[in-house]
């Protein structure tokens, strides 16, 4: 009869020893979060992206400053505008100047915009659309020969995006709506599902990670770094190697608290095109 007790090499399930991430977004945030908790659980290199390279070359300081880094580890700025085609090719250009292969693609990098249904402009609705979930495609798909490298039946690459509660359920109505955000957020979601299928026999797998930090939370506690670290090492770690397709949510079960969802700080609907 098999040992149901034995688990292989258990001390390891966690580890991201020898991983390499790439974290768009990673400048600040969650993003930051990640590419912290990805280093501190073992990863060889972590590229940061984001479109300013003084943010990048700043988080990247930071993080290679952590005194718990495996030796030789390193994070690496790349800073790249998302949103174009052009920038995700200049994005990949660098990556590829350090390394032939990665390990973990985290699609973070998004944007919102508040505005009532009257007059909500055009222009925000496009721009949200295109870097919270066009953008995210375009990623995945340039990065996906790299992607393919070292990923293996068990052991996959893993790509990450960072959706939203308000793709799940009600975002921000009334004066500050956020339309386009929570129409981005929903559809980034059921990219994750198609591209599970699509890229599974390849051995990538897809998850999101739905996050809010929530007032009203039936936790009575704000969402912190810790949340989001615990996640995506799960994810990327062979403890995670098995789910795909799958959202998460990181919310404190706020999303089953209220029928509306109201923004808190964290996610509040701003100018940030
Ligand atoms: N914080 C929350 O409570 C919350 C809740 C739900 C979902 N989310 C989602 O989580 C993700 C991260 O959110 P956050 O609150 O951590 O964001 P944040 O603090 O606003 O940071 C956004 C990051 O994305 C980068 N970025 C923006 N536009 C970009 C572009 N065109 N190309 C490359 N990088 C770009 C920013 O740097 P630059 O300005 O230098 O480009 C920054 O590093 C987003 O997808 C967001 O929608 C956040």
């Amino acid at each position: 009869m098999a040992d149901e007790t034995a688990l292989h090499d258990f001390p390891s399930l966690f580890s991201l020893k020898d991983k390499v991430a790439v974290v768009t977004g990673g400048s600040r945030g969650l993003g930051l979060n990640a590419a912290s908790a990805f280093l501190q659980a073992g990863a060889s290199k972590v590229f940061i992206t984001s479109r300013k390279a003084k943010a990048c070359d700043e988080a990247v300081a930071q993080l290679n400053k952590l005194p718990n880094l495996t030796p030789g580890a390193r994070a690496i700025s790349v800073p790249a505008d998302s949103a174009t085609i052009a920038g995700i090719e200049s994005l990949l250009s660098q990556v590829r100047q350090h390394t032939a292969h990665v390990d973990v693609l985290f699609a973070n990098a998004g944007a919102t915009w508040g505005e009532k249904f009257d007059t909500h402009p055009d222009a925000a609705f496009a721009k949200v659309m295109d870097l919270n979930v066009k953008a995210v495609f375009n990623t995945i798909r340039l990065f996906a020969p790299l992607l393919q490298k070292r990923a293996t039946v068990d052991d996959p690459s893993r790509v990450l995006i960072t959706a939203s509660v308000a793709g799940l359920g009600i975002g921000s109505l009334g004066q500050q709506a956020t339309f386009g955000y929570s129409a981005s957020k929903a559809a980034v979601i059921h990219l994750g599902r198609n591209l599970a299928v699509e890229l599974g026999p390849r051995h990538i797998t897809m998850s999101g990670g739905v996050e809010k930090h929530a007032q009203g939370n039936p936790m009575k506690r704000l969402g912190r770094p810790e949340d989001i670290a615990g996640v995506v090492v799960y994810l990327s770690s062979r403890a995670g190697a098995h789910v795909n397709g799958a959202a998460i949510e990181i919310d404190g079960g706020a999303l089953w608290a209220k029928g509306q969802l109201m923004d808190a700080a964290g996610d509040e609907p701003s100018a940030k095109l």
